[in-house]
Parts: C-alpha cells; structure tokens; sequence
C-alpha cells in the first residue's frame, strides 16, 4: 500500500496544517497498516477507504475544534495535557444527576470542588440489563435514551468549553454487545458481519486458545467463549457472554472503529479513553493480552488522530502488570507516539498496599519501572475507579520487600474486604478464581479507608483517622504527577451502596456497591459534616495542586530516601522550583530526619508546609521532622 500525498484546493490555516500534518503521518501509518494488513485479501481497498475516513474526519471537524487543535498545539514544547491545572472526575451521568441535561446544571459543582476534565462514563446505547455499566454497546452513535440524545450532548459539550473545561468519553474498542447491528446481521448468518467476530465451528481451536487466555470474571462469565445457538457455532467473549469480541485481524473492522473514533472526536472529546486495549489481539498460545499487533494498532490510531483531529489525547485503559504498561506509551520509533495517558493502576493498587500494611516498601519497589514513562506522556492518577482494585504487581517486588507475596496478597484481600480481625475496611473480594486463587477488591474509597465502619461505630476518633486516610490517598495521587482522576462520590466520602444487590442488571458484579447513586441533600455545603470535611480538604488539595506549576508532569519525579519504612516521600523539581510530599502510611506516629531534605543537592532551610500553612525550620541531620498518624506534607522551600 501507497499513500499519495494530498492536496485540497483550500486554502486556510488549518487546512494547510492538516495537509502538513497528513503528508507526515502518511508513511507511518502506512507502514503500520502494512504490519497489521499487507496479507490481507481486502487490504488494498480497507487502505484507500481508511485514508477517506482520515480525510472525513478533518473536513468535518467543526471550525471552533480546528482552532482549539491549533491552540492545544501552540506550546510545542509541553503538551497541554501535561498541565497542573487539570483535573478530573469519572461519573455515570445517571447515577450522578440523573440525565445530561441535568448535568449542564452541575457544571458550577465541578468548578467550586477544582475539577475540570469530566470524564461521562459509557453514554451510547446498551441493552438493559446486559451493559455492563455501558460497556457493552449495542450502538456506538446513538446516545441512551436514559441519558437524553445527542443534541442534549452537543449542547452539553458547548458549555463545558464556553467554560474552559475538558471532555473525556469511552471508546469501547474491543468488544461490542451481541445486540449491535454487526453481531445481529452475524447472527442471521450474513458472512461480511461473521467476520466481524470471532466465530468457530466447533471447540478446537477455542479449547486451544482457552488453554492460555486467563478468565476476567470467572464467577459471572466463566471461559472466553459464548454459543450461539442460531448458528450453531462458538463466539469469542472475553468478558461478559453477551460483550462479544471484535475481530481486528479484519481490516474493515479497523475501519469502522476508526471512523467511531473520528465520529467521538469531532462530538468535541478532549481525552478519548479507549477501553480495555490489552485484548484487541489474540493468538493462540498465548495469554492473547497485550500482544505486539495491539500496540501496533494504537499506534495507528494514534497517527490517523494525529493527522485529523490533534486536540483529542488518546488514554489506554490497559490495567496491566508495571513491565507491561509502559509499552502502551510507545516504544522504539513510535516512542511516546501510542496513547499520550496510561492509567497508573500499580501505583493505585500500591497505595491500597502501603495504607493496609502501614509499611511503603512493596509501593517503593516498584518505583523504578514506574520511572520509565517517557517524557511528553502522563498518567491518569486515582486511587478509585468504577472497577476493582486488582493486586496485579510484581511478586519480586513484594518480595523485595521482605514479604512472602502469597501471604501478602492474603493479607491485603482479608483486610480490604472486612475478614481480618478488626479491620477497618469495608470492601468485599470481587471474580474470585477458586483455580488460580486470584481475587480482587470492591469497595468505595471512603469504605476502604474505614469511614463506613466508623460511621456505624459513631466513633469520632475512628471518623477522623478514616478521613485523614481518605484524604492521605488523594494526596498521594493528585501530587505525584500526572491528572488526577477522582471518582464521584468520593468528594463526599460515599461509603458502599449495597442496592445493587435487589437489581438483576447487577447483582451478579459487587463493583456496582462503590458507583453511587448521589444524593443532592447538599449535606456536603453544611459546615462540619462529614461530606463536607471531605469535600473541603479534597478542594483545597486541589487549589494547592493548581498554584505549584512544578507539578505539571514533565518527568520531574524523584523518590527520597526516608529511612523510614512507614513514611514515603518525593520532590518535583523544575529549574529552581522544587516541592517535596512526604506521607505517613501508617496509624502510628512517626519521625523522619532533616537529612531526608539534603539528600539531592539543594540545602532548603525552610520549608513551608502548604496544607497546613505552616512553616518548618530545617534541622540538623540529627534531628527530626515528627509525623502523625496518616499525616502528609507539601513542603516547598522558602
Ligand atoms: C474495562 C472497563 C470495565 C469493563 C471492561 C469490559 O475494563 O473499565 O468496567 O467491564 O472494560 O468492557
């Protein structure tokens, strides 16, 4: 395959951009396609429509999009999405304010708390009681009736960035539900949309594969493969039975999905979180999860978007081991050039790990693998999302620690879902594997760090501790670098919601007990309730966040040595400006010496702590800087 160089009898700015930018990704994109399709039958023609869709997407592009490209282009020395000033929520619109009409009326919310890039979890349309919290879509352009429609988005979309605020929506790549029109047609026997899937004739080559492809919920969906009875045949599903796996070997499929892409693109999508791409290739013999030909796929997603549409960043939602995940940020050639966002799901589960051990040395451990994400790219930070909390790093690094990584993994799975003796946890395990002994954890933010178990206990004392967690675990995250990414409700401090149990859309998937459904009671506006100590310091981590420029990802993370197990610390440093955060893990008192401060060169001899307005003379190495129990500090040098 060729591609020609364009020309359009235009001309304006963007345009003569567009071309620039068409005419170099041209051969990249090319010889990714090539990889992927060049023994293809169709190869020929999917490669001449792909460029239109290319070509499309840019003439479509509205003008007010075209100049925020330009603009979000402007620094080219720092990508905007480096930014200190951004920072997210991840909502289901439903459960959150009901409709997207009513979402437009809560924008002043979001701003009041410091967050900006709303991220609407799954909109398009999914059957009832087979979605998959939306996860399984039955049509990737019509929006759900239960939400509004599409003109109700379009007006939403305007308001967020008459505002100044960011858009993040899903791209369901890997699957699609079996009530889509493709896997209908497919069903009636129509071979064009068979082929769309992964279809097999009989249990050979699916037991085959089965021998090597891990379960994702074993309890609910057991095996990776679904029959279908009309056809007499077996269809790959991954993931739920009625989420059926689409078939990338096909480059029509590319196609389709390309054109979506472009289609959520020029809705006006800021961040376009592409979900579960560790699976978008399988091949037998292996765990058929983040494969080669994956990357290579979204790295040709990346190119196509780079040429169209340039303001959208791409986020891999792949919640993969620490070795793996920094490939989806590109590597050799296509170096930071495959999604510009990864979610940092070893540090999330790590703090899990440091906040119930009360010791950080298995989340140290990891550190250095974490370190290798290349400049120009950044994380998604959290310590929540809709799913669970999987323990999935390394045993070495647990065992570096000087754990036995079994033992520690039970210990972790007992405290978080309330079977150790007087845990304060409150969460529950989630796709246990009776095979494999694998478990992950449910739970809200607020449950986990104890707040619902105190709650009931009437324990002010108990209250307090379980606030400082919460608030030490978004510390943690909103200052290590990258965007944060809160989850809604935990602003509030929402504990579990068990309703899910009485829903038959649900109660076969415990994540449903931490995405709750919020209650305007405004509880969170009146002075000293617990909603609002939560929502007020989460705000003011947020502000502090927003006034260190240091803190925007170019990085400019360094860890310190604190010779204390309990307590982990890092700086982020920029020419002169440097900030240090220090957290105590632990529920016990503790010191860490001056020197922690000496070690990289700078003499600070004052610090001044930013949360709690507070200034610290610099002591001799001999001396101690004393922590409380879950204390943190953002100490900048003055
Ligand atoms: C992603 C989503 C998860 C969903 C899965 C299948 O991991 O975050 O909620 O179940 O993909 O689409």
């Amino acid at each position: 395959m060729n591609t020609q160089n364009i020309q359009l009898d235009i001309i304006d700015v963007a345009e003569n951009k567009f071309i620039e930018r068409y005419n170099n990704a041209a051969t990249n994109i090319t010889a990714l396609y090539n990889t992927l399709y060049a023994d293809h039958p169709n190869a020929n023609k999917c490669f001449d429509e792909l460029l239109n869709i290319i070509k499309k997407a840019f003439k479509k592009r509205s003008e007010p999009l075209k100049n925020k490209d330009l603009l979000k282009a402007a620094n080219a020395n720092e990508a905007w999405f480096l930014s200190n000033n951004l920072c997210g929520m991840s909502l289901y619109v439903d459960r959150f304010c009901g409709t997207i009409n009513n979402l437009k009326q809560k924008l002043n919310y979001f701003e009041e708390l410091g967050v900006n890039l709303l991220h609407l979890m799954p909109l398009f349309e999914t059957p009832k009681n087979e979605s998959d919290g939306g996860y399984a879509v039955s049509d990737f352009r019509k929006i759900d009736k239960r939400f509004g429609n599409l003109n109700d988005f379009k007006d939403l979309e305007k308001e967020i960035k008459q505002r100044d605020m960011y858009l993040m929506l899903d791209i369901v790549f890997n699957h699609t539900s079996h009530r889509h029109q493709w896997a209908l047609k497919a069903k009636q026997g129509d071979k064009k949309y068979q082929d769309y899937f992964y279809f097999f004739d009989d249990r050979i080559i699916p037991d085959e594969l089965e021998k090597t492809m891990p379960e994702i919920f074993p309890e609910s969906a057991p095996g990776n493969f679904t029959y279908i009875e009309e056809l007499n045949k077996w269809v790959m599903t991954v993931f739920h039975n009625y989420q059926w796996d689409l078939n990338y070997r096909n480059p029509a499929v590319f196609n389709e999905m390309m054109d979506t892409v472009f289609f959520y693109a020029n809705l006006g999508v800021d961040v376009l979180r592409i979900d579960a791409p560790a699976f978008i290739w399988k091949k037998n013999g292996t765990t058929s999860q983040n494969l080669d030909e994956a990357h290579t796929i979204l790295q040709l997603i990346k190119q196509c978007v780079k040429a169209a549409t340039p303001g959208m960043a791409l986020l891999a939602e792949a919640i993969v081991a620490p070795s793996e995940i920094m490939k989806y940020f590109g590597t050799g050639k296509y170096l930071a050039q495959e999604s510009d966002f990864a979610y940092n799901a070893t540090q999330m589960a790590l703090q899990w790990d440091a906040l119930g051990t009360g010791d950080t040395r298995v989340m140290l451990a990891a550190q250095e693998q974490l370190l290798q994400k290349p400049f120009g790219t950044t994380w998604i930070t959290y310590t929540r999302c809709h799913d669970d909390i999987g323990l999935g790093y390394d045993d070495k690094m647990i065992g570096d620690a000087g754990y036995n990584p079994y033992e520690h993994r039970r210990f972790l799975k007992n405290y978080y879902s309330g079977f150790y003796p007087n845990t304060p946890a409150r969460g529950a395990l989630f796709s246990v594997n009776e095979k494999t002994g694998d478990a992950r954890i449910s739970g809200t933010l607020a449950s986990l760090c104890g707040l619902e178990k105190a709650l009931e206990s009437h324990n002010e004392l108990e209250i307090d501790t379980a606030i400082n967690k919460i608030i030490l675990m978004q510390a943690q995250s909103f200052f290590i670098g990258g965007v944060p990414m809160l989850f809604y409700g935990d602003e509030q401090g929402y504990i579990n919601d068990y309703s899910y149990q009485n829903d038959e859309d649900k109660n076969y998937d415990n994540r449903w007990m931490h995405r709750p459904i919020i209650n305007w009671n405004e509880n969170y506006l009146k002075a000293e309730t617990v909603e609002n100590k939560i929502f007020k310091k989460t705000q003011k981590l947020l502000t502090i966040r927003k006034k260190i420029a240091v803190l925007a990802d170019k990085k400019n993370l360094t860890w310190l040595n604190t010779s204390n197990p309990q307590v982990a610390g890092y700086f982020r440093a920029w020419d002169k400006a440097r900030v240090y955060c220090i957290f105590n893990f632990s529920n016990k008192a503790t010191a860490i010496s001056w020197y922690t401060f000496k070690q990289n060169a700078l003499m600070p001899t004052t610090l001044f702590d930013y949360w709690q307005n507070k200034e610290y003379k610099v002591g001799f190495d001999n001396e101690f800087l004393n922590l409380k129990p879950y204390q943190f500090l953002i100490l900048a040098p003055r």
